[in-house]
């Protein structure tokens, strides 16, 4: 079985959908990687999802590497991107190539993904020029909540060709995919047809080249709020309460462990 790899993506354009899911552990990298998933993100979502911040601002180097590297370490066959944190690139190039370089070097990352359009544009071409293959990431960038006043549908209005110029010049800066996040799917549509790298939507609609979901979401692991976007393909939430309740169930009552769970003497 053959990883795949960055040029495999940039082939799939117009010949086949991308599927997308996001990982933040071993366990589950290993589980999603026998799906039929082409990239593994280890997006920077996992500060909201596995650290409980009400953010992804908090997120730094230190956690990226760290479950990249055990990300890495369960995936075989996916294509594994990992996020830049919030301030790991936007500060400058050379911090940028250090930081992505890590990703690749330390925590065996194939790709890395950064947010926004034109003020990074110098960082993607640093990185492409330094061996460091780059995701792009439009619309509605999570690094960007404190500017844009919270999770919002973005491209709608004048930031719609804004958006679309950007993803032009991602493309002539070397990206070689590009998210794009909670914009209408006509922009969307517009996007995917007017470059020649995949795009991959999360509540952009139909028309992108791939989609990506959060796990946890998928997976239906979040009681608290569901965006529009998101198909629950599970009720995980239930099945984990109803199976760790009858567990401590059985604890409390003395039904588990029973015989057939213990050691003989001899
Ligand atoms: O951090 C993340 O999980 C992401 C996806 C939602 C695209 O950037």
């Amino acid at each position: 079985m053959n990883q795949i790899t960055v040029p495999d993506i940039l082939k799939s354009k117009n010949k086949r959908k991308l599927a997308m899911v996001t990982a933040y552990d071993y366990s589950m990298a290993r589980l999603v990687d026998q799906c039929d998933i082409d990239i593994v993100l280890v997006g920077d979502s996992l500060g909201m999802v596995s650290l409980g911040h009400e953010d992804t601002l908090s997120v730094g180097m230190r956690e990226m590497v760290h479950h990249t590297k055990a990300v890495s370490r369960g995936v075989k066959k996916a294509l594994v991107v990992a996020d830049m944190p919030f301030l790991s690139y936007q500060a400058g190039v050379n911090r940028a190539v250090l930081n992505a370089g890590r990703l690749l070097k330390e925590a065996r990352a194939g790709a890395v993904k950064i947010e926004g359009g034109t003020s990074v544009t110098p960082q993607v071409k640093a990185m492409v020029e330094a061996g460091i293959p780059v995701t792009g990431h439009l619309g509605l960038t999570p690094q960007s909540i404190a500017k844009f006043g919270g999770f919002k549908v973005q491209g709608r209005g004048e930031s719609r060709g804004i958006i679309l110029s950007q993803a032009r010049e991602l493309e002539k800066a070397g990206c070689f995919c590009l998210v794009l996040e909670a914009i209408p799917p006509s922009l969307a549509e517009e996007i995917t047809k007017s470059i020649n790298i995949p795009t991959i939507g999360i509540g952009a609609g139909p028309y992108c080249d791939g989609q990506v979901l959060v796990i946890n979401d998928l997976l239906g692991m979040n009681d608290d709020f569901t965006p529009k976007f998101v198909k629950k393909y599970s009720e995980l939430s239930a099945t984990i309460r109803q199976a760790v309740s009858a567990y401590a169930s059985e604890v409390k009552s003395g039904t588990f462990p029973g015989p057939e769970h213990c050691y003989r003497d001899d």
